[in-house]
């Protein structure tokens, strides 16, 4: 397999050692490790290059020391904020939490396409509950560690019907909107049964009206995210879009992980399941450029989905983010990956101006 230059390094031979064990086994490792880390880690909030002012960004009134930041799903219960901001990540989302803990799906449930460079994941949304999150997230905060801004992204419980769904996310809003910079609805994870069809304008009207009416009556509103699916037809995405500029919701994320298969070049695990990384480049970001040409600048875009390097967060960029989001990349190149998209970024010559 060809090495891009931001796979290049030490972290090689590691990720040869690590790739050869079960997936969900080294990301409870490396959460074990990032959570220890979290303890003692610093960040220098001064001469750190992923602090320097030329890459900050003000957007829906909250600056990001940096637009790279963790995506859902990796630190689900806000167990390791401290660590990221130290490996130069310029904000975190931690969840998808909901609003009963849960198990998530059978085992395994996470697999490497290593040929692909992709992961496939049928996780299901594990997670320690709301509550437990935003009590987590809020010690870090009372400890005087969180330095960059930190989203929640919410999700529907299993054991909640379709119908309740409104209910169930406003509960998560209620117990996380005061700890959160900013929350995202999370609609189109493919691995809770049902949950894409939030994703239909009626449905998802229904989910955001009364957290905005929530958001109304609270002395300073939170930024209101929606996070969307690869998989949405054109149409289909742009009424999402248009609902939730008219909704007043502050921005997109685009995009989560896709079932399409096609095109993938090595063997793929049976079953369900969302796919990240490289093949998911060319959707999320075409079909970040169509909604950012047809909403514009009422909506925030965050761009997500296969950067692994400085080209593919400035095409991203390029294509109407104002944010980036990274997982995949992460686990491909290791601990200097956000380091190295940003030092990518920040050269003078192809600076993040050309956005
Ligand atoms: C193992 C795994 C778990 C994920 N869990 C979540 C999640 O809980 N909530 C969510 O909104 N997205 C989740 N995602 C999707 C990512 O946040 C991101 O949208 C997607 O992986 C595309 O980015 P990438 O190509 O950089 O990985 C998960 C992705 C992976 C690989």
């Amino acid at each position: 397999m060809l090495l891009r230059p931001a796979m290049a390094g030490p972290y090689v031979a590691l990720r040869k050692a690590l790739f050869s064990m079960d997936a969900e086994r080294v990301h409870r490792l490396a959460m074990a490790g990032l959570r220890a880390w979290s303890d003692v880690c610093d960040v220098d909030q001064h001469g750190d290059m992923c602090r320097d002012p030329q890459l900050a960004r003000t957007v829906f009134g909250v600056t990001f020391p940096n637009p790279l930041g963790l995506a859902a799903g990796f630190d689900k219960d806000a167990e390791a904020v401290p660590a990221w901001q130290a490996l130069g990540f310029g904000f975190v989302e931690v969840g998808t939490v909901t609003r009963h803990p849960q198990p998530g799906n059978d085992k395994p449930r996470l697999f490497r396409l290593p040929a692909d460079q992709a992961l496939l994941n049928r996780l299901g949304f594990n997670n320690h509950g709301a509550e437990a999150c935003a009590r987590a997230l809020s010690a870090w905060r009372a400890a005087g560690r969180v330095h960059v801004p930190v989203g929640v992204n919410l999700g529907k419980s299993k054991v909640t019907a379709p119908a309740d769904a409104p209910a169930d996310y406003a509960f998560s809003f209620g117990v996380t909107a005061d700890v959160a910079d900013y929350v995202v609805v999370n609609v189109s994870s493919p691995n809770t049964p049902g949950l894409r069809d939030l994703q239909k304008t009626d449905e998802l009207a229904r989910i955001l009206d009364p957290l905005q009416a929530h958001n109304a009556a609270r002395g300073k509103r939170v930024p209101l995210l929606v996070k969307v699916a690869p998989d949405l037809a054109d149409d289909d995405a742009v009424a999402v879009a248009r609902l939730c500029a008219d909704r007043g919701v502050d921005g997109l994320i685009v995009s989560n992980t896709t079932i399409a298969r096609a095109g993938l070049q090595g063997p793929v695990p049976e079953g369900p399941g969302g796919v990240s990384g490289r093949p998911l480049f060319a959707r999320s970001t075409a079909l970040l450029r169509l909604l950012k040409a047809d909403v514009g600048d009422k909506l925030v875009f965050v761009g997500v989905g296969g950067i692994f390097d400085a080209d593919d967060a400035r095409a991203k960029l390029q294509a109407g983010a104002s944010l980036l989001q990274a997982y995949t990349g992460f686990v491909y190149a290791g601990p200097s990956f956000a380091r190295d998209v940003l030092r990518g970024l920040h050269a003078p010559s192809r600076g993040p101006s050309s956005a």
